[in-house]
């Protein structure tokens, strides 16, 4: 919990503009044919209260129904693996000894060193449970390091770094006896473009997300750290997510296709990883509160996913007793809520059941087996910086697997004549607040940069931007910066370097300089949506450097979007690279790629647009003054990319796009069916119904139903990797346009190659990615006609096509 994080979320709005207030949401996720149910379930009352904001609460009568009501609770068995039903074994026998006072002891927050801790059972000698953030490094810990960002993991498009990312990160969880690792972030998606917390996440497009997110809890967990994927579901902006004075949290209101294809898609592929922990988030979901949604909980992660592990409320979003108990929370954090010692009342007056109080410590309890922290577990050793203590060091290596994903993720987008790479420069020119570490930094102990009491609602941060605000930043050991990394290559080179970090209009009377380095941010965090996606300050600074310099080279440090329409076509801007938020190593992943070390391969995980506008609706988060504040998700699957490719609007860079040094040739497309290749040609539209269900859905939704081949070529003159990229775009049916055109399903870092070198790509289609969600069905549904596929090096620069038909 971020101790300032509540009384953020209770600041005035002023400062924010106000986006196009959504007409009606005609298609709302949930039926209304349940409204007189609900009634009774899924807004149960409440055991102390419901926590009231001050002002008088209209009635909540008219939203009944609109999220319908799942009970009872499923209880979990472990039948998904065999490491899960060995893991239900010993918890089952475990709980079996428990009292309901010891269950209710586990499933609530004490106080304890770590940023969760729940009660222990000495008799059974079961242990407080530390939970920690966060998804890019312990924040607030000495002898820790900070990793980049979810969104800079992203840029990299590499699946076997997103893999190293998740186990060095686990690793130092677990070294310092941390149990639950609170990441990593798909909620917010990033559906806002100016969304507080998208940088937490990786991309906007689910596919990438939820490649991302399942190789990271694949890491977490391979380390042996139950990984918390967050924020279950539809957290999509930090405007009104929480109650407060000014009434209820924002409810996000969707549609049940866009639910599932882009929300709930990527946290399919953690919980089919193993996910042992899944945080639900503070907002409304369809006007029920995400930590009490019994749809969310009980109906679609428990039921249809087939959840093995608990459910974990984020820090005070718990807003009810015995109805979050009964819609499928299982633990609260970061004390005991509305439960405690009224759980056990409700337990024993039946209010709540004891199968339900049994499956909540039981799930609990099981994922601490399935990753046998029962034994031998590293003693918890995490401190506030006020107390002395001998160095607990977990950073071992992650130093040079921060500066590769550093410099993976780095996303060259302008580069004129081959400005870059550097061909050892003998002058060079430094500008700009960003290019150097903040003066002061530390004012927060525990908070690189300064925590919300200096940066809330800020647009840049006054220094380098190796991480961003809020619960997610991290505790860097150290920052080499830009202008440190440059010093040292240049000293290197006998070369000569000047510098102004802080005007405005900075003077460049340097007629022997080589080349001006701009160096500008964008600063974001937790609690608060972003106000612009460019500053005026920044865009200043680099077209006044650019005025008196031949050769402009910007580079960004962003939490996310940053439109460059300002000054990016200024014919003195020979290169503007988007460097993401590197973390600790960020100087040295930069100068690998300005000097051709390393051959840049980021591509951006979110579209550019030329202008703020063209994000239309989604650039804003929703502002509304009303007590029951909506947020009506109106556009359904058309956000980003496929809102651009949709409304014909041509992006300043789209999604998928970066260059590199040298260029690719692809040919040789081909796609078959599995089904023609193994002779079985049976595509069902939908999976076995008779296939149990285990952690992370339909089993079948991974069977591989078409595979497509191409070649790659480097074709330059340097080595070089390529992401190469495959869209899909699934046939309409009833003669609407009803499915964005192409749809990213696919994508390859490849290389390094040597110049000449070929390789051969092969993209794996499962069914899930060429099905679409039936609303009516409630299944994934393979629909017949013809698949479009595209093979290419961005969203918009598709080198080659063809097609499967089904
Ligand atoms: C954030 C979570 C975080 C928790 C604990 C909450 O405010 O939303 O992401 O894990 O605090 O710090």
């Amino acid at each position: 919990m971020d101790y300032l994080s509540q009384l953020n979320d209770l600041l005035p709005t002023s400062s924010r503009l106000l986006s196009n207030s959504p007409g009606f949401l005609g298609q709302l996720a949930f039926s209304l044919k349940d409204a007189v149910t609900i009634l009774c379930a899924a807004v149960s009352i409440p055991m102390t209260g419901f926590g009231s904001p001050n002002k008088e609460a209209p009635s909540e009568v008219p939203f009944y129904g609109r999220s319908p009501p799942v009970y009872p609770s499923p209880i979990a068995n472990g039948t998904t693996s065999e490491q899960w039903a060995a893991a239900y074994e010993q918890a089952r026998a475990l709980v079996a000894q428990m009292t309901v006072e010891e269950m209710v002891n586990i499933t609530h927050g004490w106080p304890g060193p770590c940023v969760g801790n729940t009660g222990e059972v000495p008799r059974l000698n079961i242990p407080s449970l530390c939970f920690y953030d966060g998804p890019d490094g312990l924040r607030g810990q000495e002898f820790v390091s900070a990793f980049p960002a979810g969104i800079h993991v992203a840029a990299t498009f590499d699946k076997d770094l997103m893999h190293s990312y998740g186990r060095a990160l686990g690793d130092e969880f677990y070294g310092r006896g941390v149990n639950i690792a609170l990441g990593p972030v798909a909620g917010p998606l990033g559906r806002i473009a100016r969304g507080g917390r998208n940088w937490e996440g990786l991309s906007n497009d689910p596919y990438l997300a939820g490649v991302g997110l399942g190789a990271i809890t694949r890491g977490i967990q391979e380390a042996g750290v139950i990984a918390t994927p967050k924020h279950w579901l539809l957290n999509e902006q930090e405007f009104r997510r929480r109650w407060s004075s000014e009434g209820d949290a924002i409810s996000s209101n969707v549609d049940d296709r866009a639910l599932h294809e882009l929300y709930v898609f990527p946290f399919m592929d953690a919980l089919r990883e193993g996910a042992g922990a899944i945080m639900c988030s503070y907002q409304r979901a369809n006007h029920s509160y995400a930590c009490q949604n019994s749809k969310l909980l009980n109906g679609i992660l428990k039921t249809e996913l087939g959840f093995e592990g608990f459910v974990v409320s984020d820090w005070d979003g718990q807003m009810s007793g015995v109805a979050s108990a009964n819609a499928g929370l299982d633990l609260v954090m970061p004390n005991a809520g509305f439960w405690g010692v009224k759980l056990s009342q409700a337990v024993n007056n039946g209010s709540v059941t004891e199968e339900r109080i049994t499956d909540m410590a039981t799930r609990i309890l099981a994922p601490w087996f399935y990753l046998h922290q029962e034994t031998g577990y590293p003693p918890t050793a995490i401190f506030s910086s006020e107390e002395k203590h001998a160095p607990v060091d977990v950073q071992a290596e992650h130093a040079e697997l921060i500066k590769e994903i550093g410099a993976a993720g780095i996303v060259l987008v302008k580069n004129v004549n081959g400005t870059l790479p550097f061909k050892k420069p003998r002058f060079l020119c430094i500008y700009g607040y960003d290019a150097t570490v903040k003066a002061v930094p530390w004012t927060n102990p525990d908070r690189y940069g300064g925590g919300y009491e200096v940066n809330w609602g800020w647009d840049i941060l006054n220094g380098t931007l190796v991480t961003a605000g809020g619960s997610g930043s991290t505790t860097p050991p150290y920052v080499i910066s830009p202008f440190q990394a440059l010093q040292e290559r240049v000293s290197k080179d006998r070369g000569v370097l000047r510098w102004d970090f802080y005007s405005e209009d900075p003077e460049t009377p340097y007629v022997n300089t080589d080349a001006c380095l701009v160096f500008i941010n964008a600063y974001a965090g937790e609690s608060f949506d972003r106000t612009t996606l460019a500053d005026e300050f920044s865009d200043r600074l680099v077209l006044n450097v650019a005025a008196k310099c031949a050769s402009t080279i910007v580079v960004v440090h962003s939490a996310g979007i940053r439109t460059v329409d300002a000054w990016i076509n200024h014919p003195n801007i020979t290169a503007v690279l988007f460097a993401g938020l590197p973390g600790q190593e960020s100087g040295n992943s930069l100068v690998s790629i300005l000097y051709g070390d390393v051959n840049p391969s980021g591509r951006l995980p979110y579209t550019v647009a030329k202008k703020q506008s063209d994000y239309g609706a989604l650039l804003n988060s929703t502002i509304s003054s009303g007590y029951f504040a909506e947020d009506n998700f109106v556009e359904g699957l058309y956000i980003d990319y496929r809102a651009f490719d949709k409304d014909g609007i041509k992006p300043r860079f789209e999604f998928g796009f970066g260059l590199s040094y040298t260029t690719f040739a692809y040919d040789g497309l081909s796609t078959s069916l599995m089904s023609t290749i193994t002779g079985d040609s049976t595509l069902t539209e939908f999976p076995n119904p008779d296939v149990p269900i285990v952690q992370g859905g339909h089993p079948e939704l991974w069977n591989i139903v078409a595979v497509v081949h191409c070649t790659l070529t480097n074709s330059g003159n340097r080595e070089g990797s390529e992401v190469a990229q495959l869209y899909v775009g699934i046939p309409s049916e009833d003669g609407e346009a009803d499915t964005p055109v192409r749809q990213l399903r696919g994508f390859s870092r490849v290389g390094p190659l040597a110049p000449g070198e070929k390789r051969t790509v092969v993209f794996e289609l499962t069914r899930r990615d060429l099905s679409a969600w039936d609303v009516v069905a409630q299944q994934w549904r393979l629909r017949r006609g013809e698949y479009k596929v595209w093979v290419g090096a961005s969203s918009r620069d598709l080198r080659l096509d063809g097609s499967v038909v089904i």
